[in-house]
């Protein structure tokens, strides 16, 4: 399968269609009233997910990745750069979304909040069925929940959703998007409202479903340990951009970015002391490495969307110490070229 060959950075990665791409996606946020400053959430990002891959979009809250989620979803439209699933940019005009809905669903963090508490959970699955206005509703709703590890489904069938555990309602809420035989899951902060004893059974039923199924994902967490533990490939975000990108064993054996780095200080296992973030470590690191104010005063190059085996990192630290591979950094800055991007010269 490509999310085999995308983690093992083989050549074929590249000449598969990616079934989700962004390319040079930029969400700018106008304020509201006159305290709110716009904001630019989503700053210029490239992004490919293979057919069956699942990437880990990581990063602290407020970097941007529910918007470049959202707008992944066609539910925010990009001021600048296209989303484009499988290979056909969508079309935002009305009615244009329908089937892209279909075929890429979202699954919030709160399965409490996402339901609705006077519907059944049959009513709840079959929503999308009718909405869709698709046949054979018992039997495709029957169908979700048992690949959901609902079973037997008719026994939840009349269940409403104060009924049931935390974590069954977080199945309940994926057979709703299963139902419709989605090729993407969206899936924003998936198990982050659940105790960790089943934070377990949801990643491992997201990743039976991408072996039976052969479902891509986009799972948005701020939580390492879910990355690692579910995806092909990890992309960092920081401050609205993707500044690192790499298989979880690349990432985590050997960061490179100095904020991948400061994620992953923070982490209960990990042998450093906490580190101080971007940009403030960088510039200090910097000077030292003759990058002077590079870091705050030049914008960083935009990452290519597609795995190149190695690992991708946007930082002119590490340029300047020589990780950046020469190649990558190349084809980062032709790709962010193309696509009319701010871009530093090394
Ligand atoms: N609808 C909106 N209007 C204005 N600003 C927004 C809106 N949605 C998000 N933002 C801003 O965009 C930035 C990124 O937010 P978000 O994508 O939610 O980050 P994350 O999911 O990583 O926490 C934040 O500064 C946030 O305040
Ligand atoms: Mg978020």
């Amino acid at each position: 399968m490509s999310a085999s060959s995308s983690s093992d950075g083989g050549e074929d990665s590249i000449t598969v269609t990616p079934v989700l791409s962004a390319s040079g996606v930029l969400v700018r946020f106008s304020g509201r009233g006159r305290r709110s400053a716009a904001a630019t959430a989503v700053d210029g990002v490239n992004l490919d997910i293979a057919p069956g891959e699942i990437v880990a979009l990581v990063g602290e809250s407020g970097c941007g990745k529910t918007t470049l989620a959202r707008t992944m979803l066609g539910l925010e439209r990009p001021t600048q750069g296209q989303v484009s699933f499988a290979g056909q940019p969508l079309s935002y005009r009305s009615g244009g979304l329908r089937d892209y809905r279909r075929k890429v669903q979202l699954v919030l963090q709160d399965p409490t909040g996402s339901l609705n508490p006077r519907h059944t959970v049959y009513e709840a699955v079959a929503e999308g069925v009718r909405v869709h206005r698709l046949d054979d509703e018992r039997a495709r709703v029957a169908d979700a929940l048992s690949r959901c590890g609902l079973r037997p489904p008719e026994r939840f069938f009349l269940r409403y959703p104060h009924e049931l555990s935390g974590g069954q309602r977080q199945r309940v809420v994926i057979a709703g998007a299963l139902v419709l035989e989605p090729e993407v899951l969206i899936a924003d902060e998936p198990v982050a409202s659940l105790d960790a004893s089943v934070r377990g059974e949801i990643l491992s039923l997201l990743l039976r479903l991408r072996a039976d199924l052969g479902l891509a994902a986009l799972v948005v967490t701020h939580d390492l340990g879910l990355a690692w533990n579910i995806a092909d490939r990890l992309a960092v975000m920081y401050l609205g951009r993707i500044v690192e990108v790499g298989t979880p064993e690349q990432i985590f054996a050997d960061p490179q970015h100095p904020y991948t780095r400061a994620l992953m200080s923070v982490l209960p296992e990990s042998p450093t002391e906490p580190i101080a973030r971007c940009p403030e470590l960088a510039s200090g690191a910097a000077a030292a490495a003759g990058v002077g104010q590079r870091c705050t005063s030049v914008p960083l190059p935009v990452l290519p969307a597609t795995p190149s085996g190695q690992v991708q990192v946007s930082c002119h630290l590490a340029q300047a110490l020589g990780k950046a591979p020469a190649g990558g950094q190349a084809q980062a800055l032709g790709k962010a070229s193309a696509g009319g991007q701010a871009q530093a010269q090394a």
